[in-house]
């Protein structure tokens, strides 16, 4: 069970400060947005690179952004320890998790609400994640979509049928309650942003969250 608290719901005038009150999570996840994926911007590079140096977690980056292809490859070379980009963005996504497991990063594909798991599992030991985004991406604070569940059912069969290590990510208004749902349904690595950076005690509610995790998993 993997907690990993969203930077998106953090006070970005002092992020290290606040990936200091999340130092007993498991990674940090960072949302990459570009204003053309998603209608929203947020940081790039540059960020990220200091991100990584301050960081007392490995980063775990989300790219909501055009043409992985071209820049993911640049985000691996931040020394990220797992880069995730969206399967609607690109026709190659094998190339493109090559590009990053070559450059020692794990590689993750995500996919909307909207977009099967079907076609992917064909690939899955091309990845090292699978991101099943349980709200339309852009924004943090939305609420949980119980009907992307179903995916995480297929693809953790699929998982286990093939014997590969794939972890299997949920994003999008994970909570106390919520997370129950999504544990129950076959995830085993938890995305978070206003629900641990909005708590009186970051690190506390990580510990929550991941004790709920662990008691709904089967
Ligand atoms: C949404 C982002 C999420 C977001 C989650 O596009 O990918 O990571 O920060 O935030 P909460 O937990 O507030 O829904
Ligand atoms: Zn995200």
């Amino acid at each position: 069970m993997r907690i990993n608290p969203s930077i998106l719901a953090a006070d970005f005038a002092n992020l290290e400060a606040e990936l200091g009150r999340i130092s007993n999570a498991d990674l940090a996840h960072i949302d990459v947005m570009d204003n053309h994926f998603v209608p929203n911007l947020t940081i790039g590079l540059p960020v990220v690179e200091r991100l990584q140096q301050v960081s007392p977690v490995p980063l775990d980056l989300h790219l909501m952004i055009d043409d992985p292809a071209r820049w993911a490859p640049l985000y691996a070379e931040t020394g990220a320890y797992s880069v995730t980009f969206h399967a609607e963005a690109t026709d190659d996504p094998v190339a493109v998790a090559r590009s990053l497991r070559e450059r020692g990063a794990r590689a993750g594909i995500a996919v909307k609400p909207g977009t099967a798991v079907e076609p992917y599992l064909e690939l899955l030991p091309e990845f090292d994640m699978v991101l099943v985004m349980t709200v339309e991406p852009g924004f943090g604070g939305q609420s949980f979509m119980p009907e992307t569940m179903p995916k995480l059912g297929v693809l953790a069969q699929a998982v286990r049928a093939s014997g590969i290590d794939v972890w299997l990510q949920v994003d999008g208004g994970i909570n106390d309650d919520t997370i129950a749902i999504a544990a129950e349904a076959g995830a085993d690595t938890f995305v978070a942003g206003s629900s641990v950076f909005g708590a009186e005690s970051a690190s506390a509610q990580v510990d929550r969250l991941r004790s709920l995790a662990a008691r709904h998993t089967h």
